[in-house]
């Protein structure tokens, strides 16, 4: 019983001393968080656009996870490092999200629905076989560029 309560606080204490970490070195954690929810978005359909492409093998086990993945990530709460004060408005180069994913009338929310049924569509074929995952790329890529195209600061 100690060892096991003992076992526990020091995970406890791990994880706590982690985020101190991370707070205290490089940023606001908000920005941090959603920049690697998105690597992890780009990680999963690069993944899936190598096989699509042909430039990989098609293995129908690792589509499906890719795509598995994509529905997972889709369907995270974004709430707490969506935070309001936190566009490059605020918060400078360090962010390249924009206002306007705050302001009224703002389509993210919409798009971010959009995503989520492009995953959904690409993960119920992604595993029958290569010519299945072109098609169904399109509208899980139309909407991470659609979003990007007015939400996320150009880099030029
Ligand atoms: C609802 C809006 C939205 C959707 C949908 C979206 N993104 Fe993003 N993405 C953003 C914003 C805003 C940023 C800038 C984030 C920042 O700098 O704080 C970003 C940043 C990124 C980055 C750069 C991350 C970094 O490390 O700076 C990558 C890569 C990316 N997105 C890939 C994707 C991919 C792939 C998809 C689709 C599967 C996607 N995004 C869908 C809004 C979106």
């Amino acid at each position: 019983m100690t060892f096991k309560r003992t076992i526990i606080a020091s995970v406890i204490i791990a994880a706590t001393a982690s985020f101190a970490f991370a707070g205290s070195h490089g940023g606001n954690p908000a920005v941090k968080a959603r920049k690697a929810h998105m690597q992890l978005y780009a990680h999963n359909l690069g993944i899936l656009g190598a096989m699509a492409k042909g430039e990989t093998e098609y293995s129908a086990d690792a589509a499906s996870a890719a795509a598995n993945n994509l529905v997972a990530l889709a369907n995270m709460s974004g709430m707490s490092y969506w935070a309001p004060g936190t566009s490059n408005a605020e918060l400078g180069e360090e962010t390249r999200a924009l206002p306007a994913i705050w302001e009224a009338g703002s389509k993210a929310g919409e798009i971010a629905g959009q995503l989520r049924e492009g995953a959904a569509a690409l993960a119920a074929v992604a595993g029958n076989g290569q010519e299945a995952l072109g098609p169904a790329l399109g509208p899980v890529g139309g909407a991470c560029a659609a979003c990007h195209k007015d939400y996320r600061q150009s880099n030029n």
